[in-house]
This record gives C-alpha cells, structure tokens and sequence, in this order.
C-alpha cells in the first residue's frame, strides 16, 4: 500500500517536473520575431530598438553608453543592507534627480539623465526598469563586455537615496570598501564593478579637459584599465593636480586617486592584479556583481528575467598590450602572491589619448 502511494507521489512529481521544465524550454515567439524565454519581454524588444537609435547612436559604445552604466551605480548604490538609506536600484536618480543631482558625487550626471529623460518618457517603461535597462544595453555596445542580465519590473521609487552614498574618488579604501560592504559587496566584488572604469572617461574632475579617458581603450571593454592603473604615472593630463586626481603615466589620460589606491592596497590589490590580461575572469565577475547592482532593493521574486533582449555583446580575444614605451619596469606592484603576465608593449612613440 506504502509502496504504491510512493509511487504515485513520485509519479505526480516527475509529471509537475516535466511540465515546469517543458515551460521553462519553451521558447516564446514575440509579435516583432524576436524569441524570448517569456511572454512578458516581447514589449522590450522594440523599446531595445529605440534606445538604440535615440540614445546610443545606432549601438555605439560612445559617451552615453559609457555614462548610461554609471547612472545605473549611481542609482543603485544608494541602498544599505541595514535599511535608512534609499530604494536601491529603482531609478530614483533619474526621477528624483533634482535631489541628487545636487549631491556632490553625481557631478556631470546631468548630462545623461537630461537625454535618458524624454526617452524614459516615451517608454513608459518604471525608472529603474529603463536606467537598468539602458544600462545593460548600453555597456552591450562595447566589444569585450558581458551580455547583461535584466530583470523586468520594478515598481516605481518611492523618494530620492540620501546623499554621501556614492562614493568618491577623493575617499580612502577604508570609506570605499565599507560603503560597498554596507550595499553588500565584497572587496572583490567591488573590484569587479570597476571594470567599468575600462569604459570610462572624467568631464568634472578636471573641467578644462572634458572627456578624458582612464586608459588607452576606452571604446572596448577590455583588461587595459587594469593594466595602466598599475603603471607609474608622472603627470597630470590638464590644468594640474584636481582633487580625486593623482598623476597618470599617458598624455590625455586620467587617473583617480581611487583607483590608484585600490589597485596597490593590500586588501584589493591581488584582486586588480588578477584582472590584467583575463578577460574571462574580468567579465564573468563583472556580469556577476552587476547582476546584483541591478536589483539592489529590489524584490527579485517579483521580477521576470528578460535578458534575452539584451544584445549579445561582440567578443574580445586579443591580448592586451603596454602601451608605447612601456614595459614591465615601469609597473608598481603591491600583490606578490600572483605572476605577472607577459605582455608585449605596442610599437612606436608614447601615445597621447584622444579625448571621448
Ligand atoms: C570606488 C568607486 C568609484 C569611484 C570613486 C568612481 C568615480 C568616478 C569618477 C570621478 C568618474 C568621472 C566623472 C566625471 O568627471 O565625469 C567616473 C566615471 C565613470 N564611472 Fe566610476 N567610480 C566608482 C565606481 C564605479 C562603478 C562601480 C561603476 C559601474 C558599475 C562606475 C562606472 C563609471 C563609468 C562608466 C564612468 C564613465 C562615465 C562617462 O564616461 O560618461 N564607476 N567614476
């Protein structure tokens, strides 16, 4: 009797598996042709389309896309694991921007949230759904990036994050790694989510050279920022020392104090070094700690996975190199637990890099 209830229980079992499984296989055909894995992310694809056209410049890993994905940390990272803080990962920065735009770590934000804006209008789209979105799109466009994940569904937020969350480039490791611990990221998660910084260039820290990028490639989404951070630097790229700035080792190049700091401290140093020239390890560690920015606050069981509209990345395979001049000599390592990679250095005289 035991033995055919167990059976029959097994029975049932194996039947809800197969359905749940066949449901999650089942691929869905979109209106637009695109296929998703649910229903309710054929709505995305068209509005992928329009961010694309309208914000990206047709899908071009230019300055909106570079700044699309800032706005999605800044967003998020205004959240506390223990509470009193804001909503997370909600776009309170693109509605409440009047407030924390103000806030002195959102400087040159403006600009991105003034052309997001009339878009995010037209989407109708929640705030968090669309800065997330266009985030993932956004980084999507440089070659070398991971394909995002998205989650869809995020109600709207309920007031601005308070100020003094972001943190600054003028701030001691010590500040940084305890405000990232205080959202809930490791040290080395939060070296992850500076891979970013591969794509990245500085309009305010120093305003007289708007548009400086931090290394040699910053239209592809590639190790090289963790390499030139560990390289000497001997001058400022602009009107001299800003705060937040110390010297960098390329004409036109800017370097943050910060990243300079956690790329020779002890308790992140092994981390950054272990980027140089892995780019598997670089993006699936990027991917992975986005994936939680992207929903900090947020109730995931709520949300629906809609990754599948994000658009596949083009790969990068090359490895990387010094820049002009430099070599091995001129690196400043702290980690002496790891081997340095060999790396050829890129012919000819020292570079000047052009501005974004
Ligand atoms: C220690 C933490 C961080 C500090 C101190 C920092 C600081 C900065 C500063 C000062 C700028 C230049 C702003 C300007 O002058 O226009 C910048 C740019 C940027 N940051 Fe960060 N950042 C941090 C972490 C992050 C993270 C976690 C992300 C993304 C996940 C990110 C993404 C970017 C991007 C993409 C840009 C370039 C924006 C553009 O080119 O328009 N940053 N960051």
């Amino acid at each position: 009797m035991a033995f055919t209830r167990l059976s029959a229980f097994i029975g049932i079992t194996l039947a809800a598996l197969q359905v749940a499984n066949a449901g999650l296989a089942r691929p869905v055909f979109c209106p637009s042709g695109h296929v998703t894995a649910n229903s309710a992310c054929c709505a995305l694809f068209p509005m992928v389309d329009k961010l694309q056209t309208d914000l990206f410049d047709g899908g071009e890993c230019g300055e909106e896309a570079h700044s699309a994905l800032r706005l999605a940390f800044h967003d998020a990272i205004g959240f506390s694991l223990r509470g009193g803080k804001g909503g997370g990962a909600d776009g309170s920065i693109l509605i409440f921007n009047k407030t924390e735009l103000t806030f002195h770590a959102n400087g040159g934000i403006d600009d991105i949230t003034s052309r997001q804006f009339p878009v995010f209008q037209e989407l109708k789209l929640s705030a968090g759904d669309f800065v997330h979105l266009a985030a993932a799109v956004g980084t999507a466009n440089c070659p070398g990036a991971p394909r995002l994940q998205f989650m869809f569904g995020r109600p709207a937020p309920k007031a601005p994050a308070p100020d003094l969350t972001v943190p600054e480039p003028t701030d001691s490791v010590t500040s940084i790694l305890s405000r990232f611990a205080d959202a809930g990221f490791s040290p080395r998660e939060a070296i992850a989510l500076l891979s970013s910084h591969t794509i990245a260039a500085a309009d305010v820290v120093d305003v007289t050279i708007p548009g400086t990028p931090f290394d040699s490639t910053v239209g592809t989404f590639d190790t090289q920022v963790f390499l030139e951070v560990l390289l000497k630097g001997s001058l400022f790229p602009g009107n001299g020392s800003q705060p937040g700035e110390v010297v960098s080792p390329l004409h036109g190049e800017m370097r943050l104090q910060s990243d300079f700091a956690l790329a020779r401290d002890p308790r992140t140093a092994c981390f950054w070094q272990a980027m140089v020239d892995d780019q598997q390890r670089m993006t699936s560690e990027f991917k992975a700690a986005m994936a939680k920015l992207q929903v900090l606050g947020q109730d995931t069981r709520k949300l629906v996975d809609c990754s599948d509209v994000v658009p596949v990345p083009k790969t990068f395979t090359k490895q990387i190199k010094f820049p002009a001049t430099f070599s091995k000599k001129d690196l400043q390592l702290t980690c002496k637990d790891l081997p340095f990679p060999n790396l050829a250095t890129v012919a000819g005289p020292a570079p000047t890099i052009p501005p974004v």
